[in-house]
């Protein structure tokens, strides 16, 4: 496996990969970003987080019907969450289980850029052929999908607003 990038090289020069060689992921890599999702912190350390790993071709074709945005990988992770063994906050009965699966999907997305793969954080999908396609039982949650393999070129990411326009102090 590539030798890992620093933290600072991660935050700074990550960026959303939508152009991929036709190469699979190793298994080896594969499971180094499955674990660095697996150490993600999630409410009430309930570990809602279900993730599909899709790399059957014939479902790689039809995961197509459900979303322009696979951009051919060869491994598409689709991270969900389970609402039945999510954090339900009891003041407003808020569900966190989205919340814990997008932390899950943000550590297995550095993870890729830091061994130097790529990905995107993609959630514009069809809910509903995409549980479909995959037999998705009601309980669980689709949240967001990770296409993964080796850029075809590295790219800066996109810009960014200045801290001031997003933070404020009082
Ligand atoms: C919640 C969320 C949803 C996104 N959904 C998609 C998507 O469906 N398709 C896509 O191509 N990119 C998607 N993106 C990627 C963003 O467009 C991208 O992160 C943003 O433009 C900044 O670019 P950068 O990641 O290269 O810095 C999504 C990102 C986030 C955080």
């Amino acid at each position: 496996m590539n030798s890992n990038k620093t933290f600072d090289e991660v935050i700074v020069n990550r960026f959303s990969c939508r152009n991929f060689t036709a190469e699979r992921i190793t298994t080896e890599e594969l499971n180094y970003i499955l674990e660095a999702g697996r150490l993600a912190p999630t409410a009430k350390n309930k570990q809602s987080e279900r993730i599909l790993v899709i790399e059957n071709e014939g479902l790689l074709e039809r995961l197509k019907e459900a979303t322009p945005c696979t951009f051919d990988a060869k491994t598409v992770l689709v991270v969900c969450y389970d609402k039945n063994e999510c954090w339900i906050r009891k003041t407003d009965s808020k569900y966190h289980g989205e919340i814990d699966a997008t932390i899950v999907a943000t550590q297995m997305m550095l993870a890729t850029y830091a061994i130097n793969l790529g990905t995107t954080f993609v959630c514009a999908f069809d809910n509903d052929i995409l549980k479909s396609i995959l037999d998705i039982p009601s309980n669980i949650e689709p949240v967001c999908l990770l296409p993964i393999g080796y850029p075809k070129e590295i790219k800066p990411h996109n810009t960014r607003v200045e801290l001031e326009e997003l933070v404020s102090y009082k």
